[in-house]
């Protein structure tokens, strides 16, 4: 019987459905045990992951019969994907199973910062009245939405801003002007400087990459209008986080809501400490209880067939 192991949290029913197949073992905690999991892997077959684990040539060298890693997930940040090519492992993202969470996100956090009025609670509940500061909130229908990279999740981001009354464009430097999505979708294809001068809202969907890193850096962010929004929900090391945290402390930007790091988790000398309207989450956009639902059945589902394949 194959022998399935599964390092991080996976939706329970999609687990069982492994189970009733394969000798699987699901230790979601495994993850943070480096050595007990590579000596777990002398058997496995197929291994399954969230973006911590580290699926690199030591990974692969301690699992002499792995087939098959399933992501929980998109990036692949965390998968040495050459090595495994050489090994002839195969690597199963869950491409576009989390993609509407993160659009939700991408458009609630919007929102959010554009009006600017959710963050007083406590004010109104001790009888303080900001009435005046708050008055000035702004809607997002009627506002333009830059988004850089318009894959999978940055069209489905384009279809809910224009469900609020959003114009989007986007950059897509790999994407022809002339490739049907832009018409069909009705938004239009701009150059980088274009965008970040254009839009109240700047969302970014590529990948980390040499030419994504620090893409977003001080001269990007001054070409940005006064008081836009700027949200990354797609990789840490796009966004210069010290140059974000100058433009809020200075007012440039009117706020910002950063998912990913460039070190995840942060550390307590990172320039995004008590910087105002900023939104911080850790790494969670992308996960929700359905997008886990749908992202973990697509992966069983896949590693199934996989190891099927292989019997
Ligand atoms: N925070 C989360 O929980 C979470 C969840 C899912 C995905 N993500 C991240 O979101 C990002 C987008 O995911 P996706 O599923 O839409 O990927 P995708 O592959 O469908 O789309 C990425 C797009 O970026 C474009 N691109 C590549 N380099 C570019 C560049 N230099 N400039 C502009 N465009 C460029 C590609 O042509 C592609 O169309 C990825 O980085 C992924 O890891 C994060």
């Amino acid at each position: 019987m194959s022998r399935v192991l599964i390092t991080e949290f996976m939706d329970v029913a999609a687990v069982r459905k492994l189970q009733s197949r394969f000798d699987v073992t699901y230790a979601p905690n495994l993850v943070d045990a480096r050595n007990e999991m590579l000596e777990g892997l002398q058997q496995v077959d197929a291994l399954i992951v969230r973006n911590r684990t580290q699926v690199n040539a030591e990974l692969l060298a301690a699992a002499p019969r792995l087939k098959v890693v399933g992501r929980l997930g998109v990036g692949l940040d965390n998968i040495d994907v050459k090595a495994c090519a050489d090994r002839s492992v195969d690597v199963i993202p869950a491409t576009g199973a989390n993609a509407l969470s993160v659009a939700e996100y991408v458009l609630c956090t919007s929102m959010m910062l554009l009006r600017g009025a959710y963050l007083s609670t406590q004010a109104v509940a001790q009888g303080k009245w900001p009435r005046p500061a708050l008055s000035n909130g702004r809607e997002a229908g009627g506002k333009l939405i830059g988004l850089v990279g318009f894959g999978g999740i940055g069209r489905l981001t384009a279809q809910l801003a224009q469900g609020l009354g959003m114009q989007v464009i986007a950059h897509d430097p790999m994407l022809d002007s002339s490739a049907p999505e832009w018409n069909d979708l009705r938004v239009r294809p701009v150059g980088l400087n274009e965008l970040f001068t254009a839009a109240d809202v700047v969302s970014l969907h590529i990948p980390l990459t040499p030419e994504t890193r620090n893409l977003v850096d001080a001269d990007r962010i001054a070409r940005m209008k006064q008081g836009a929004v700027l949200i990354n929900t797609a990789r840490g090391g796009i966004v210069d986080e010290s140059a974000l945290a100058a433009a809020l402390k200075e007012g440039k930007l009117a706020g910002a809501a950063l998912d990913v790091f460039s070190q995840e988790p942060l550390t307590a000398q990172s320039p995004l400490a008590n910087v105002p309207n900023l939104v911080l989450t850790p790494h969670i956009a992308g996960v929700t209880t359905e997008s886990n639902e749908r992202v973990s059945v697509l992966i069983a589902e896949k590693i199934i067939e996989t190891l099927n394949n292989h019997a």
